[in-house]
């Protein structure tokens, strides 16, 4: 029998809705992205970024549920998510999400944002190096996106280890950072990614922080040893000094996610490692990765390393199944963490 959760997401800039049944299968994943508005201030509006939700939301859940071809009454869920992220986004979507439960009387499901990134390599993908949910515990998860760097080793559904993170800056952070110190454009990650293939990263040496014995992570270090180099320019910068910055800062981030990544696949044995979150759509991270890790490196078709509901919808799924349900006091909880 299929259970179809809509999933609903509103965490930072991208408003989206998905239905996805038995937490597999995709029947649509709508995302209205704000990025280009946000770009004229080089990065996320927060206060913009919760009307623009406001604006968005009604149209989008509309457009995933006519994309499914299905209507209201065919919903067995609501999934929203209500942490962690920017609190006038958060807002957005879960007041909405509770108010279409009330009206159609739909059991309400919570959603943690990064259990989502997570749980997207449930989905059925279709992609060549997805699992598609073909997955044996434990695997190891690294999470990394705008906002998180999380290495987490999952034993289970739900049930997760925390490595290590970040002390400082997240991974996508450092990419938009160093994008907007060099201008290369908005979003960094894609920006800094492009100006990089013209470049060669031994061009210009730059630190790495391994933080040696532990798995965190360190980014605004690397940050500030790019605004060094940029500022002994007194006269004209050339050109070819941002493609080889843009590739020497993205082979320091790779080289140093890559070499925790591997220790602790040594170390805890897992079947896979997971690679989630908006950074884990660089290419050359995932090259780097299936070149270094002993065992199978999944990845995401790059709509779903990015933030979308789909993901959300199918996180729910899990904890629907266990029973989990939402009373009408749920509430928004923005620096909400896995564990
Ligand atoms: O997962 P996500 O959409 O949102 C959060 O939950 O934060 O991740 C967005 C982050 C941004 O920092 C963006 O610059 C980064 O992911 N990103 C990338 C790439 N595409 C997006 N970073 C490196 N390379 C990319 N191709
Ligand atoms: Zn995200």
């Amino acid at each position: 029998m299929s259970i179809r959760l809509l999933g609903i997401e509103t965490s930072c800039d991208e408003t989206a809705a998905s239905v996805v049944d038995g937490g597999r299968a995709i029947l649509s994943n709508v995302v209205a992205s704000q990025a280009d508005f946000h770009a004229q201030y080089g990065g996320v509006y927060p206060e913009l970024a919760s009307r623009m939700h406001v604006e968005s939301i009604t149209l989008v859940v509309e457009q995933a549920l006519v994309a499914a071809h299905i209507g209201w009454d065919d919903l067995d869920a609501i999934a929203v998510t209500y942490g962690p992220g920017l609190p006038g986004s958060l807002l957005v979507g879960l007041n909405y999400a509770k108010g279409a439960a009330l009206a159609t009387g739909l059991p309400l499901v919570p959603v943690n944002h990064l259990e989502g990134h997570l749980y997207a390599h449930w989905l059925d993908t279709g992609a060549e190096g997805s699992a598609s949910g073909n997955l044996r515990f434990p695997v190891l998860a690294l999470i990394v996106s705008g906002g998180h760097t999380e290495l987490v080793l999952v034993h289970d559904h739900g049930k997760y280890e925390r490595l290590g993170g970040t002390l400082d800056d997240a991974a996508g952070e450092a990419f938009d950072k160093v994008a907007r110190l060099l201008k290369l454009g908005y979003p960094g990650g894609p920006a800094v990614e492009t100006a990089a293939e013209k470049g060669s990263p031994k061009a210009i040496d730059l630190p790495r922080a391994w933080l040696p014995g532990t798995y965190d992570f360190s980014f605004s270090g690397l940050k500030t040893a790019v605004l060094r180099v940029h500022q002994k320019y007194t006269g004209p910068v050339p050109q070819r000094f941002y493609a080889d910055m843009a590739a020497a800062f993205q082979q320091s981030v790779v080289d140093v996610l890559v070499e925790k990544a591997g220790s602790a696949v040594k170390e805890f044995g897992p079947n896979a490692l997971l690679l989630s979150g908006g950074v884990s759509a660089n290419t050359a991270l995932r090259e780097a990765m299936r070149s270094a890790i002993s065992v199978p490196v999944c990845t995401l078709p790059k709509v779903l390393c990015t933030d979308n509901a789909a993901m959300i919808a199918a996180a729910g799924f899990f904890r629907y199944q266990a029973g989990e349900r939402a009373g009408w006091d749920l509430d928004i909880d923005p620096g909400l963490q896995l564990i």
